[in-house]
């Protein structure tokens, strides 16, 4: 399999990829230990989407609902979100994350084919996740079909440079990975409005950017291991790249990586 099939091969999404949390986390935890923007991401997402109590709301490729359990604390009380995932261990990882509150129901199934009616959702996130999705077209047709009239989608992604150092210091030991211009290619910031527009109206795209400021070598590694698509990664070319990095901790601090990421909203 090519990097590139990767991204929308469900086959490896679900059993390898996204099997369990820990890829997904090892991620989350760098932007997380390192990101040197004092707003947190997701409860800055959460101001954008003005949650209601009552609300029906439903989150398609929830991964680990991270989300959730930073905005737990936030969450009106008779808000009751559908959580969804192509893989049943993503699912499962999600429920403990919420610490298994009740008001939080869990589904496995295909953005491609919702297990819902029509006009049941007044919110649908769907965030970092159309880029995995074979028919695009297809998932966000049921994203419109499951809302409300009215309703609003939230699905947020990357930018074309994203994390480009990464990518660089990646080329230099020749590592072979799924390239961020092959998933915003497929759902980017810059093409989400043309691909939302077939089934919304309005879309109006929000840049969120930031820095990682990276100051250990191990959890970028981490990061490194988790990517999608990474088939190969020689212990020689891991033993070099970390010597480059530590050298770069040592002599400025800590690497830097531009983050280029943001909400698209659809109404
Ligand atoms: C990059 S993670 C994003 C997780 C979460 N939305 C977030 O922002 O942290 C992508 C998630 O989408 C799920 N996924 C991929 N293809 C899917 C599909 N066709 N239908 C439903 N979920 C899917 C994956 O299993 C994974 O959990």
């Amino acid at each position: 399999m090519n990097n590139l099939k990767a991204i929308s091969d469900q086959n490896y999404l679900k059993n390898q990829q996204y099997r369990s949390g820990d890829n997904l986390d090892a991620r989350i935890q760098l932007h997380r230990r390192f990101s040197t923007n004092p707003t947190i991401y997701f409860e800055w997402m959460f101001d954008q989407l003005n949650l209601q109590a009552g609300m029906q709301v439903l989150e398609v490729g929830c991964g680990t609902g991270e989300f959730w359990r930073t905005n737990l604390p936030r969450l009106p009380d008779n808000l009751r979100p559908k959580l969804l995932d192509l893989s049943a261990g993503m699912a499962a990882v999600a429920r403990a994350s919420v610490r298994q509150d009740t008001r939080f129901s869990f589904t496995t199934a295909d953005a491609q084919n919702l297990p819902f009616g029509d006009r049941r959702f007044d919110v649908v996130l769907a965030n970092y996740m159309l880029y995995h999705v074979p028919n695009i077209p297809q998932a966000v047709r049921e994203l419109r079909r499951v809302l409300v009239p009215g309703g609003r989608l939230c699905a947020a992604t990357n930018g074309t440079s994203h994390m480009q150092e990464l990518r660089e210091l990646m080329h230099r030991f020749h590592l072979q990975h799924a390239e961020v211009p092959d998933f915003v290619g497929r759902y980017g910031l810059k093409n989400a409005p043309s691909i939302l527009r077939s089934s919304f109206e309005h879309v109006n795209v929000i840049p969120f950017n930031n820095t990682l400021f990276v100051t250990e070598t191990q959890p970028l590694i981490d990061y490194i291991h988790s990517m999608v698509g990474l088939w190969n990664f020689p212990p020689d070319a891991e033993l070099d790249l970390v010597k480059w990095v530590e050298f770069e901790i040592q002599t400025k601090g800590g690497f830097t990586i531009h983050i280029s990421s943001g909400v698209v909203l659809a109404w």
